[in-house]
């Protein structure tokens, strides 16, 4: 049976990965940081469609890596990592304190390489690792007002172009999925009108749903995608990049 980690699997599109996963028969390690309700709601649905398979749920704030270690402990075979978990902060650069900036960098880059590094070993193991971000189109072309943001997801980029390099021998992918605008949690704090002004822009017309963004990151897990690395794939209805 193959495993797969979903860090950030409370969120929307951890979420709709974890059911797309699971429905191609993986087991499966649920991460979250605070929303236990969700994770508990999304066992309990798994565990009844699918017994044969394990779905166990564990919490890291991943802002600082202390606990790390004791995160690490819970993990035995696996095959995948997805990295979905992800935050923004929306205001000038100016505007930004140090401390904002840096739990940025330290959930979506700096704790991330961590966990890498820590379970490359078990990753080359299966001879079919896989790694993949969950980036932004922000990422490539940049946004105004989310400066520190659009950094942090360019440096997942960056790094997933240069890793990949590294342990492509060893059987490992290592990728990065970079939605557009999603119709997730992450877009509530939007204004109706800012919705709207962002939709007539998108040439399909609309936001993503999460499982438009977890087919991509599903199709990039399977055995065959091993010549796939290094690649940042932009699912964004063709909006901005
Ligand atoms: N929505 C979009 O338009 C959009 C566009 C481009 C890229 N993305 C990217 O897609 C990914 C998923 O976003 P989403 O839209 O599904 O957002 P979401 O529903 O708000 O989910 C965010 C996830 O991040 C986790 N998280 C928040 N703070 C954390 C922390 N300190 N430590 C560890 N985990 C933390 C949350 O855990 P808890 O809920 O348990 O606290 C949750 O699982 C993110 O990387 C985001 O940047 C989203």
């Amino acid at each position: 049976m193959k495993h797969a980690l979903i860090v950030g699997a409370s969120g929307d599109i951890g979420i709709e990965t974890a059911k797309q996963l699971a429905a191609q028969g993986w087991s499966l390690y649920l991460h979250y940081n605070q929303q236990n309700e969700k994770i508990t709601e999304l066992i309990t649905k798994l565990h009844a469609k699918y017994p044969k398979q394990d779905f166990l749920s564990f919490s890291f704030d991943m802002s600082t890596a202390t606990n790390l270690d004791k995160f690490l402990e819970n993990i035995f075979e696996l095959d995948t990592i997805i990295f979905a978990q992800g935050t923004t902060t929306y205001k000038l650069l100016v505007q930004t304190t140090k401390e904002e900036i840096q739990h940025l960098w330290s959930m979506q880059v700096a704790v991330p390489i961590e966990i890498i590094k820590a379970l490359q070993e078990k990753l080359a193991k299966s001879t079919h690792g896989r790694i993949i971000f969950v980036g932004s189109v922000y990422g490539a072309v940049g946004s105004a007002m989310e400066v520190s943001y659009s950094m942090v997801k360019g440096a997942q980029t960056a790094f997933a172009n240069a890793y990949a390099k590294e342990v492509a021998s060893l059987g490992i992918t290592v990728n990065v999925v970079a939605p557009g605008a999603v119709d997730t949690h992450m877009n509530q704090f939007l204004a109706k009108n800012e919705r709207q002004a962002i939709t007539d822009d998108i040439p399909t017309g609309k936001f993503a749903t999460p499982a438009d963004i977890a087919f991509w990151i599903v199709q990039l897990t399977n055995q065959d995608a091993g010549y796939m690395t290094g690649q940042t794939i932009y699912v964004d209805g063709g909006w901005l990049k």
